[in-house]
């Protein structure tokens, strides 16, 4: 076969959700499954990259010709990263916990009969905007953004502030069912505008999104 498009290149993608500790047993996370983020993994592969998949915990198989390193927490999803790179493009499509528990836990926490514990939480790193602004910044950074209202105004705001050359704007209120689901209806917003997918199956929607990338990474611009 024909060498694909992404040959030669290594393109880092983030994936699922992270899981931020409270104690040994009990933990903070979202409804992210990992489907749109290993479909880009799978859809790069398959273009001829090599890919390096960062992936939270989830309950889906390696995708073919992909390394693959699982994590659990922000913080170790950011460490990954870094140790991923260089490389070409990365997308960050993982559904990353925005704040964790201040410290948790040794043990088990237990019922004391004085009331449920306080739980103080912190901010995570940004792993995006941190490897956006980076000294080894990819050529190409996309980023994602999940919202439930007001996605356009909202992923915009989110392209400037983390220094991205493109986000993909996903709106993820439940009756969507785009987080856990199969499909996805995306806006892709760069600072050239909008443009705004018909609903596709997650597959089709990474197939065309790493189209796009190639081209990018092809013509030598970000
Ligand atoms: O996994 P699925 O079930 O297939 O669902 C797909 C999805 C809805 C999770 C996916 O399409 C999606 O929208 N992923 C991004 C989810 C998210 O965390 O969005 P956000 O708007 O909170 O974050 C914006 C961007 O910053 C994202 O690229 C995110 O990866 C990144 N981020 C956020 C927080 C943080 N601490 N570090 C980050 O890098």
């Amino acid at each position: 076969p024909a060498p694909g498009p992404l040959k030669g290149r290594h393109i880092l993608v983030t994936s699922g959700p992270t899981r931020e500790p409270i104690d040994p047993v009990r933990y903070i996370a979202n409804h992210s499954s990992g489907k749109q983020g290993h479909a880009i993994a799978a859809a790069a592969a398959a273009l001829g990259a090599r890919v390096t998949l960062v992936s939270g915990p989830v309950r889906l198989p390696d995708p073919a010709g992909v390394e693959v390193v699982r994590v659990e927490t922000a913080r170790d999803m950011l460490k990954a990263c870094e140790a991923a790179l260089p490389a070409d493009a990365a997308v960050f499509a993982a559904a990353v916990a925005d704040w964790r528990v201040a410290r948790d836990a040794d043990h088990k926490i237990k019922k004391t009969g004085e009331g449920p514990p306080a739980l103080v939480l912190v901010e995570n790193p940004d792993i995006l905007a941190t490897i956006a602004r980076g000294p080894r910044r990819p050529a190409v950074v996309v980023g994602f953004a999940a919202e439930t209202c007001h996605v356009i105004d909202h992923a915009k705001a989110k392209l400037a502030r983390k220094g991205c050359d493109l986000i993909v704007a996903n709106d993820v209120s439940p009756e969507t069912g785009v987080m856990g689901g199969d499909r996805n209806r995306i806006h892709l917003i760069s600072t050239s505008g909008v443009e705004s997918w018909p609903e596709l199956s997650k597959d089709e929607v990474a197939t065309c999104l790493v189209a796009r990338i190639a081209k990018r990474l092809a013509r030598g611009e970000p």
